[in-house]
């Protein structure tokens, strides 16, 4: 199963990254991720073979660290090179020992170093959440994706987060919208790579 998470990251320059990563987690500590080469995580994990997963439920922070130059606020590491969210529910430390290049990407996959919950996860589903999610999903693929594909996916996630979703929820999609109108509005050559923020 992928989680959706928020992966922390450093640069050779030692700042400090933040972005939406799914991560496969296996019955023996062992973790997988699929990045993008196009992406500043990939470069940073390529560099310094560690991170963090930070487990979120605010659906903003997603859209955020995605599709905006954002830097929640976080503490460092102390086991590895990443950034543990002030807003996380629970933060995963990591070290990559395997590569697997792909087409564009690469299977990256190692070993859970620490696990610390930090606050209690928000209980049940909603629909909206996951409904802007797969809108932000869509968005961070334009160029990539079939223009109408991501029309449709857009459309069907305004009517649920407006049916179902609260405050955050609402405020996910307001950012989302933003950023979808503007790059539909340029040129579709450049108007949107795996991997590029606004
Ligand atoms: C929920 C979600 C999951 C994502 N999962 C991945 C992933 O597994 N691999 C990947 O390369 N990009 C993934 N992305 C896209 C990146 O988050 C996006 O390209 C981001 O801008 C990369 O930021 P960076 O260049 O700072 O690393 C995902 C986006 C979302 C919203």
């Amino acid at each position: 199963m992928i989680i959706e998470t928020i992966v922390s990251t450093r640069s050779a320059s030692g700042s400090v990254n933040f972005a939406p990563m799914g991560a496969t987690f296996s019955s023996d500590g062992r973790v997988v991720f699929v990045v993008y080469h196009s992406t500043q995580t990939y470069r940073n994990l390529e560099a310094n073979l560690s991170g963090v997963i930070n487990l979120v439920s605010d659906v903003t922070l997603f859209v955020k660290t995605a599709l905006y130059d954002f830097s929640p606020a976080h503490a460092l590491s102390n086991h590895v090179e990443g950034g543990i969210m002030d807003l996380a529910e629970e933060a995963v430390e990591f070290e990559i020992d395997n590569i697997e290049p792909m087409e564009g990407k690469s299977k990256l996959s190692g070993h859970v170093v620490s696990r610390k919950t930090l606050k209690t996860p928000e209980a049940g589903l909603n629909r909206g959440r996951i409904a802007a999610i797969e809108a932000l999903i869509a968005v961070t693929r334009i160029g990539v994706l079939d223009r109408m594909e991501i029309a449709q996916t857009m459309e069907r996630s305004r009517e649920i987060v407006n049916k179902t979703g609260g405050a955050k929820e609402l405020e996910a999609m307001k950012l989302i919208e933003e950023v979808y109108e503007k790059a539909i509005d340029v040129d579709s050559e450049d108007s949107g790579k795996p991997g590029s923020k606004r």
